[in-house]
This record gives structure tokens, sequence and C-alpha cells, in this order.
């Protein structure tokens, strides 16, 4: 953490554009590094279950012991410390905590987050608290009512609620940043649609109802997040691209406005009172499990919205192909990350303006943001990644863009703190500023950890002038 890696181009990145008080993070989820997944109580989720279908994920992996951060956490926190960043947003596991779903609350694993959140704030780094990212308490999937079982059923939605409550009213008194459901899109669509996360569905009907049960979840735990923690800060986490048409063909115009539409509006609209939009409605020709009140809960206004933004899409009309019958094309000649997605930080700029200007949001974070690359570790035991330092840079020079636009953002989670479990690409796809070696757990930070820290240090230089 000695020597600063690229100290001359603080200019560039125009850190004066951000507010003294920006919060700089990291991020991670539950599944994605805890491991321990039958340790103190917790039972299994949809990712454990998944990740034993044959073929689901990559090379078999599983979260069964990821980065060992259940026991390894006061090691990852000092790293927290060691790059300076001054928050962390970190995930809670419902099968933890209500390992049934619903009914009784293991203590064991909510004193697991009391000690961890005791730690970060000894350390002097704000927690964000996200209460649902993807590990849906196994036992809810099963039981099957008037659908497929779990996001599939309304009573889903009032369980996350209440499991919520019982976290809430337990670190309440010292978390205050607080986010419901991390990116609903991912556990809708390519959950119950596309089948490649958990619970591995493709049935339209089942997705729509999903990702109706989810948002009506957002806004009953709103609530019940409030009701529990007055003075908490709620929030939902959403993920985005920017969308564009291969080409001024109507047909090809017209089908990237329905990937926007499945993309973006579907997830932002309803959140934001304008209900579910009625073009979608009608391509997805499912009818929405709706209730009276449903829209007013959904649409509870929220304390800020958490941005996770990766890459932008551009599509091509697709009439034979599954919904939105937009296809992605692939530009020739762009950069691309590790996990083949386009490399744009306009988008994140773009983004950003838009939840400020078409959605009025009034406080923003970019949630999560980074790249996957193929690392390797150097005869001197370093990780150089040019490419995931420039990445980030030209990232947080979007943010500075932005903010000089008018964008309400409060900070930057960089994705992620370590390399992790990535969903149904395992273990070989490592998004970590710091390096972990998943044979002995070995922590190192990477350049770009380093630069990020670099970063940090100068804003905070610029800021007290
Ligand atoms: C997001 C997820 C996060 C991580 C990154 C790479 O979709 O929220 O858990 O996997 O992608």
């Amino acid at each position: 953490m000695s020597e600063p890696t690229n100290p001359g181009s603080r200019a560039s990145l125009d850190l004066e554009a951000f507010p003294p008080d920006f919060a700089w993070g990291t991020a991670t989820s539950a599944y994605q590094i805890e491991g321990a997944v039958t340790e103190d109580g917790r039972a299994p989720s949809i990712w454990d279950t998944f990740c034993r279908i044959p073929g689901a994920v990559d090379n078999g992996d599983h979260g069964d012991t990821a980065c060992d951060h259940y026991h390894r956490w006061p090691e990852d926190i000092a790293l927290m410390k060691a790059l300076g960043t001054d928050a962390y947003r970190l995930s809670v596991a419902w099968p933890r905590i209500v390992p049934g779903g619903d009914g009784p609350v293991n203590k064991a694993g909510i004193d697991f987050y009391d000690r961890l959140v005791d730690g970060l704030l000894d350390a002097g780094i704000t927690p964000s608290v996200t209460l649902y990212h993807w590990d849906l308490p196994q036992a809810l999937q099963d039981r099957v009512r008037d659908s497929h079982g779990g996001w599939t059923e309304r009573a889903t939605a009032e369980h996350l609620a209440a499991y919520a409550s019982v976290v809430a009213e337990r670190l309440g008194d010292r978390v205050t940043q607080w986010a419901t459901l991390n990116e609903p899109l991912c556990s809708g669509w390519i959950g119950h649609l596309e089948g490649r996360m958990a619970p591995g569905l493709t049935d339209i009907t089942a997705a729509v109802r999903a990702s109706y049960h989810l948002l009506l979840g957002h806004g009953l735990t709103t609530q019940a997040i409030r009701a529990a923690a007055p003075g908490a800060q709620v929030g939902l986490v959403t993920n985005h691209s920017t969308v564009e048409a291969a080409s001024t063909r109507p047909e090809d115009v017209a089908a990237a406005a329905r990937m926007d539409g499945h993309t973006n509006r579907w997830w932002l609209d309803p959140v934001y009172g304008r209900g579910f939009p009625a073009d979608m409605r009608e391509l997805y020709g499912v009818e929405l499990p709706e209730r009276q009140g449903d829209l007013e809960t959904i649409a509870a206004p929220l304390d800020w919205h958490g941005l996770n933004y990766y890459f932008p899409v551009t599509v091509t009309d697709d009439p034979t192909g599954p919904v939105p019958y937009a296809r992605e094309v692939r530009l020739p000649e762009v950069p691309r990350t590790g996990m083949d997605w386009q490399v744009d930080a306009g988008g994140l700029e773009a983004l950003l303006l838009r939840l400020t200007e078409d959605y009025g949001i009034r406080k923003l974070y970019v949630t999560e943001n980074g790249s996957a690359y193929p690392d390797t570790v150097g005869p001197d035991g370093e990780i150089h990644d040019p490419e995931r330092t420039r990445y980030q840079e030209d990232h947080v020079a979007a943010c500075a863009r932005a903010l000089r636009k008018g964008a309400p953002l409060a900070g930057y989670y960089a994705w992620s703190l370590l390399d992790n479990f990535e969903w149904a690409y395992g273990y070989d796809k490592r998004f970590g500023l710091v390096h972990v070696d998943y044979a002995t757990q070995k922590r190192t930070v990477k350049t770009s950890g380093r630069r990020y820290a670099d970063i940090i240090r100068a804003h905070r230089q610029a800021a007290t002038g």
C-alpha cells in the first residue's frame, strides 16, 4: 500500500467534482464471499441448490467456502481500511437469519452481522446493508401454492419484509443505510425467464409474477425497515444498461425501445409512481397478480437509489427470439472485459443523468461498478491489472462528469472488494480489487486496489484543500 501508482492523473479524474463527504466504498454479497454454508444454523438457499444442478455453474463451483469471509472478516475489514475506503456495501443472508424463510429467527445468524457491523464501525467504515442479494431460503422455493414457489408467490414478498424487520430491529441502532433488493432484474428475468441463475426457470408467466412480487417485496420491506429503525435511509439497488439500436431501421429502433422497457423501465417506472409500463405488459401478455394498494406500496418514496452499472447493449430486432424479441449484437472493435461485456464509461454518465432528470431521483449511489479480467500473479507476487485500473478510472471520470451536470451522486462502491464466487461463472471470473488465492485464502491487493486507494486519498486532499 506504499507508493502511489499514478499520482499525476488526479486532474484528469476531476476529483474536485466530488463533494467533500462523497463515500468511497467497496461492495460484496453474502453468498459470494461468506462460505460457512452449514454453520451456526444457516439453511440452504436457492443458490446452494442451483449450484448442484450439473452444468448450471462453470466448473461445478459453489459457495460452500467462497472467500471464507465468515471466519476471515476481521482481515477483510483491515483490507478495507488499508485501501482507505469509508463505506462498505454488504448483504445479509436471509437463510442465516430466518432459515425456514418465515418463522423462527436464528440468533447465531444475526449475531454474525452484529459483530461484523461493530467491526466496520470500529474501523471507521460505514456499512450499507442490502437485505436481499439473491439467496432466497430454499424452503420458500419449495413452498408451491399458486405458482412455482419462491418469488412467484405473493407470500414471499411478505416474508422478505418480516425478515427485514428482524435485521433492522437488531442492527438499526448502528446501521442507517439500507437497501431492500439487489438487482431484481437478475432475480426476475435471469432467474425465471433465462434460467441462467437460481431458481433456473424459463417461464414468462413465472418471470412476470416474480418481478411483480420482488417489487412488492421492495415496497413492503421499505415500510418494515422504517418501522423497525426510525431514521433509516432506505433505497433500492437496480442494474441498468444504456440501449442502442443496431441501425436506424424502424424494426431495430422498436427493438431497442422494447429492450429498454425490459431492462430499465419495467424496474423503475413502478418504483417512481408510473405503474408498470403498458407496452411491456402487452408484450409479456401475462396478467399481473395485482391487488388494490400494491402500486402505492411499490412506489413508497425512497431516500436514495443505487445504480449498478457494468455495460451498454446494442440490439437488433429478433421477432422469433425470446422476449423482448431484441437480440444483442456484438459490435466489432470495441473493448470488452473478461466477461465479454462491452466497456463504455459513457453509459454510466448517461444512466446517472437519466435517473436524475427522468425519474427525479434526489440522491444516488453507484452501488456496483467494476470489471473481470484474467489476473495472474507476477513473479514478484504482485497482480498487475492495468485493464481493471483503467476501467475504474474511466468510470470514476464518468461519475465526475455526471456530477458536473447535476447528478446528486453521493458515493461509489467498487465491485468488488475481493475476487469471489461470480454466480454461474464460478470462481474463474475475478472482479476483486484484492486477489484471493482460493487454495490458501491469501489476499493480495492488486494494482487496481492501490490505485483506488490513491484516488480516495487524492479526493480527500482536494476536499480539505
Ligand atoms: C452484479 C451482481 C453482483 C456481481 C456483479 C459482477 O450483477 O449484483 O453480485 O456478480 O454483477
